[in-house]
């Protein structure tokens, strides 16, 4: 008989996807198929709404009123490539933390090894706590911008977003959120709030399929920043130059229409079931792991440890066993999927000690179930008793 298979590996990507974005992208194949936007046949305006619908849905989870303040990309990454070269300015300072994971701290250390911008690591905790005063304490007259993530994909600690935006705004700093732990895992209300950009991804806690993403960006702070691409957008075509006006500004080329069309069903999936219930079911299988957890002699956890104050991620390392063999036997015995080492989250594990070989991250999505978390505690008390 075929073992069954257990999926903790959602803050890499969430799998399943509700079974409306497969028929929504099926649908988009075999009916519609067309570039959105650019011409002027019933069949390319439906696809052109599918990209509008996206957009019109992010925006109403995000919290935000405007959906042109919504830019669509393939990814979080792209979304934070475009913000970091597109808002600081050679002779800029940039502040960022500890708990980084490479999407946001590569670009800034490549503008950085350019030598065109400088840039301060705010530290962190062991467990990941961000020192809000070091923080306040590296501005400088220099600083342009705060980026920071939500959440950390290794731990699942979420940022004081909140308080950063205080201080963000108290020194006049733009602040901007890397969201792809977060965006769809956490109910957000952007529009009033001091967050300036916020990019977020379509594969995680959105449930729609890779390829797909975007970022928020105030009007005001897009009108300051410098395109990425240039090319084809199906608006003033008659310009050999770039529109200026949003979103066309940082979109060009024809977009991942199919892949919006998922998103866009699994937008309104998340609609219907709604975030609220989604984080509280996913806080309390978090709060059952982690309970479980702390039953088990010879694992340490890393991170807040609190399933009110994380997403549902957990990292941990068991005595005497390397991550990597303990995932080895966690799929070969248990059939269970999870994501060890350093999750491209590098300086995040040199805060929390683990650096280099990282830790064994169990991450729970919509979908998963008590039992499941229940067999993988099981699987881990069966490991680390056999290596005693
Ligand atoms: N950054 C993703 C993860 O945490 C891919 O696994």
């Amino acid at each position: 008989m075929q073992k069954k298979m257990i999926y903790f590996d959602n803050a890499a990507t969430s799998k399943p996807k509700p079974a409306e974005v497969l028929q929504a992208m099926q649908h988009y194949f075999e009916n519609i198929g067309t570039s959105p936007g650019r011409s002027g046949y019933n069949l390319a305006i439906t696809a052109g709404r599918i990209i509008m619908e996206s957009r019109e849905r992010i925006a109403e989870l995000l919290g935000v009123p405007d959906p042109l303040e919504i830019v669509l990309t393939k990814n979080v990454t792209e979304s934070l490539n475009i913000a970091t070269w597109g808002l600081l300015e050679p002779g800029d300072a940039v502040i960022t933390t500890a708990m980084e994971h490479n999407s946001v701290i590569r670009p800034l250390r490549e503008r950085e090894a350019r030598g065109e911008i400088s840039l301060s690591v705010v530290p962190c905790s062991p467990w990941g706590e961000l020192d809000l005063t070091a923080m306040e304490r590296a501005i400088t007259p220099q600083t342009k911008a705060i980026f920071v993530q939500h959440a950390s994909n290794v731990t699942g600690g979420i940022m004081p977003l909140e308080e950063i935006g205080a201080i963000a705004q108290r020194h006049d700093c733009l602040l901007v959120v890397d969201g792809a732990q977060s965006a769809g895992a956490l109910p957000l209300n952007l529009a009033n709030s001091a967050v300036d950009i916020f990019a977020f991804t379509g594969h995680k806690s959105l449930l729609g399929p890779q390829g797909t993403g975007g970022f928020y960006v105030k009007k005001d702070v897009a009108k300051q920043m410098k395109r990425f691409l240039c090319g084809g957008t199906g608006s003033r075509s008659e310009f050999e130059t770039h529109p200026e006006f949003l979103p066309d500004k940082f979109e060009a080329g024809t977009p991942n229409t199919i892949g919006f069309a998922g998103l866009n069903a699994a937008l309104k999936f998340l609609k219907n079931e709604g975030v609220t219930n989604i984080r509280a079911k996913e806080e309390e299988l978090t709060a059952f792991f982690l309970t479980g957890l702390k039953s088990i002699g010879g694992i340490k956890i890393y991170g807040p440890a609190d399933a009110k104050k994380v997403l549902p991620a957990v990292s941990f390392t068991i005595e005497g066993i390397s991550p990597a063999e303990a995932a080895e036997t966690l799929e070969e015995e248990f059939g269970i999927m999870t994501r060890v080492g350093l999750q491209c989250a590098p300086l995040a594990h040199r805060t929390i000690g683990t650096f280099p070989t990282g830790t064994i991250r169990f991450s729970f999505g919509y979908f998963n179930t008590q039992e499941e978390v229940q067999t993988g505690l099981l699987a881990l008390k069966k490991i680390t008793n056999s290596n005693r």
